[in-house]
């Protein structure tokens, strides 16, 4: 079975995970990510090498999306933070690189009160989004990845 290379890209304002607002945000850090991804796929998640990136601004984001295009890199987990409501350059970059992509939001951005919250630039160009399970939700998107992965590769 073939392995595999999953990029988790964290927007603005996620590089201080555990400390921003953890009322709304949580009190745990990616640190948590890789032992959780362990838990979820067992001894596969040998399979799936995580690389982690972090960016408060949206052109290094970018950047960073298309050097994952050139070194295919086959899953993308993404918390754009608040690029999601309002970046078309993150959505035409999603829409040609076409990493199969997994759009992750630690609250549940349809629970807040700002209406722009509800709103998503990236979801059209992603195979599903998780929504509100804090930190968790990055594993189960990895798991989600690496069996939609797997499967395609029979
Ligand atoms: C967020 C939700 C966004 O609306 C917000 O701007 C963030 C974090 C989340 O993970 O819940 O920065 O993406």
């Amino acid at each position: 079975m073939k392995n595999f290379t999953v990029l988790i890209v964290n927007g603005p304002n996620l590089g201080h995970l555990g400390r921003r607002q953890p009322e709304i945000y949580g009190s745990r850090g990616m640190d948590d990510v890789p032992d959780m991804v362990a838990g979820l796929l067992g001894p596969d998640a040998a399979r799936v090498r995580l690389e982690f990136f972090q960016s408060n601004g949206e052109g290094r984001i970018i950047d960073r999306l298309e050097q994952a295009w050139k070194d295919g890199v086959q899953g993308l987990v993404f918390n754009p933070g608040a690029y999601t409501h309002t970046s078309l350059a993150i959505a035409d970059c999603l829409a040609w690189i076409r990493i199969p992509a997994i759009e992750v939001h630690l609250s549940n951005v349809w629970a807040r009160t700002e209406k722009i919250r509800h709103e998503s630039m990236v979801s059209p160009h992603c195979v599903g989004v998780i929504s509100g399970l804090g930190i968790d939700g990055y594993g189960l998107a990895v798991l989600a990845l690496w069996r939609r992965l797997s499967a395609a590769c029979g």
